[in-house]
């Protein structure tokens, strides 16, 4: 399958950096003087995660796990682990940030995996969310954006690898 961007962008550089500001001062004013372990979700999440954490106050790290999940459009419904943390988050705040929550697959994976390691809290921040196409059962505490059932690339997002340089979120189209 051949992609096309539609250049129109369907959210800016300008919009993503006002509303990475504001969830960055939200979830400072959680945290506080906490230390948290912020989790971020490879490959998709790993321009979300550097312009995020850079609003952050609270003092953290940040780790790394990879899931892959998807083909092309489609998601092929089994998640699987293709990176694992690096330390131990027992006992530990830990902020889960993916790129986008779609089903919903991912997510209940990822929350029941990182789960069992006993964290002190865990919570979940998403840049974008398709709350039409939900049908998980654990919940995102921080949502950038709410976007309709479409397939979007760019600002880390991909399809097939492809188009994550592009600095704000556009449409795609098959040729
Ligand atoms: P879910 O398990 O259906 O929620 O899918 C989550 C994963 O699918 C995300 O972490 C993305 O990698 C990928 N995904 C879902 N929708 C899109 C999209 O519109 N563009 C790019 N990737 C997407
Ligand atoms: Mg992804």
């Amino acid at each position: 399958m051949t992609y096309r961007l539609n250049t129109q962008p369907l959210i800016s550089e300008k919009q993503l950096s006002s509303r990475i500001k504001e969830l960055g001062r939200e979830i400072s004013g959680v945290y506080g003087h906490e230390d948290v372990v912020v989790v971020a979700v490879l490959k998709g999440s790993f321009i979300f995660t550097a312009d995020l954490i850079r609003h952050i106050d609270s003092p953290l790290i940040v780790e790394f796990i990879g899931v892959s999940s998807y083909s092309g459009t489609s998601s092929t419904g089994q998640v699987r682990i293709t990176h694992d943390l690096s330390c131990d988050i027992e006992g530990r705040h830990v902020l889960l940030v993916e790129d986008i929550v779609d089903t919903g697959e991912t997510l209940d994976y990822l929350s029941e995996y990182l789960l069992l390691r006993k964290p002190k809290t865990f919570k979940v921040c998403s840049l974008l969310s398709k709350p039409m196409n939900h049908k998980m059962a654990h919940h995102v505490d921080f949502i950038g954006f709410e976007i309709g059932p479409e397939f979007v690339v760019g600002y880390g997002l991909d399809v097939d690898g492809r188009f994550r340089q592009i600095p704000y979120l556009a449409r795609v189209e098959t040729e």
